[in-house]
């Protein structure tokens, strides 16, 4: 039997024990790629579970410091807060979310006190803040575009000052990555970052997320303003844009399907790209695990290495703690 035709590359050579495929890994993971992100609520001593969100919960500041210092000690180096505001402080011009005494720059405040160290990104849009759950201002039914991204500015400022290092504006109004630059130089806040939402598409995967702030639009959809899924061009059009008006990092959201997306702008631009394992992606997994249906850690870990590979040099997700977790418990698991 001739074998001259048989290759003498045999892939397999390289799986045959979880040490040797440990050395030819070409990715990896780390607590220092995760962003947790926080759900803050008004209150004390309560915690509250998303229901579409099983293992996730909302905080009051009190439980959340408690929350921050397990994520802290667990070396997750950044958190990405978003507040839940009670219905009777949301208008349509979001005046609650300028109060420099708000719940989110309150919690900012106290974080950065408790943990001078940590990386405290905000995020930027109206939603939680607006009666019709839309990213910016409302008039005769449309989001108006250059307001909003004023109003946007100012609270990238309000945030700044209360003492966030990052701004993370998920909103996508035109323009706004320069006009909060410009307002975060012009305050003297030249070392608060911006993390762009850059590629933010229209995504039916963030509904658990509006649960947990109760922030679903009130009229319409948000087409006009997020990404058609079916497009990946624009998406790099929009990431270039961004780091020319002055980005310091790159989202693109959601995650799992738009690892293509991640890929573009990762070759596109010359600043991190990060991605934003979002709520409906962890629903999924949890939901699915719950069923017997999928092996929840593995699963999880199989979809984080994903946006390594695709590129992303940071993820945001839900699954933050517990990835990191598993990757601090010594010894490595093969297979
Ligand atoms: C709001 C915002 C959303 C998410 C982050 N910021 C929801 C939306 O745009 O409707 C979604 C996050 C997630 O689903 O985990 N600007």
């Amino acid at each position: 039997m001739s074998h001259s035709e048989f290759p003498y590359f045999r892939g397999r050579r390289l799986r045959t024990g979880p040490n040797i495929r440990l050395m030819v890994a070409e990715h990896t993971l780390s607590p220092a790629d995760f962003i947790a992100p926080l759900f803050v609520m008004e209150g004390e001593n309560q915690k509250e579970e998303i229901p579409s969100m099983p293992g996730y919960f909302r905080f009051t500041l009190d439980l959340l410091l408690k929350e921050t210092e397990e994520i802290q000690s667990l070396g997750i180096p950044a958190v990405l807060l978003f507040a839940k505001v009670p219905d009777e402080k949301k208008d349509n011009e979001g005046t609650e979310a300028l109060n420099p005494d708000g719940l989110m720059q309150q919690t900012v405040r106290v974080l950065k006190k408790e943990f001078p160290e940590l990386v405290v990104m905000t995020d930027v849009a109206l939603d939680p803040y607006s009666s019709y759950g839309h990213d910016g201002i409302v008039k005769e039914g449309q989001i108006v575009n250059d307001e909003s991204a004023e109003l946007l500015a100012k609270m990238a400022v309000s945030h700044a000052e209360a003492g966030a290092d990052f701004v993370a504006p998920s909103d996508m109004m035109d323009g706004r990555i320069l006009i909060m630059r410009e307002a975060l130089e012009e305050t003297g806040f030249v070392n608060t970052g911006i993390m762009a939402y850059s590629a933010k598409y229209a995504s039916s995967y963030y509904g658990p997320f509006r649960d947990a702030l109760d922030s679903a639009p009130g009229f319409g959809d948000k087409k006009t303003y997020q990404m058609d899924p079916a497009n990946v061009t624009e998406a790099v059009k929009e990431a270039i844009s961004d780091e020319q008006e002055g980005a310091d990092i790159i989202m693109v959201k959601p995650g799992l399907p738009y690892l293509d997306v991640v890929r573009a702008v990762k070759e596109s631009v010359h600043i991190p790209v990060s991605v934003y394992n979002v709520s409906g992606e962890y629903a999924m997994i949890k939901a699915a695990a719950e069923k017997g249906w999928l092996d929840e850690e593995h699963a999880m870990m199989e979809a984080l290495i994903a946006f390594k590979r695709a590129g992303a040099d940071l993820i945001a997700t839900y699954f933050a703690k517990d990835a990191a977790r598993l990757l601090l418990s010594p010894p490595l698991k093969g297979g």
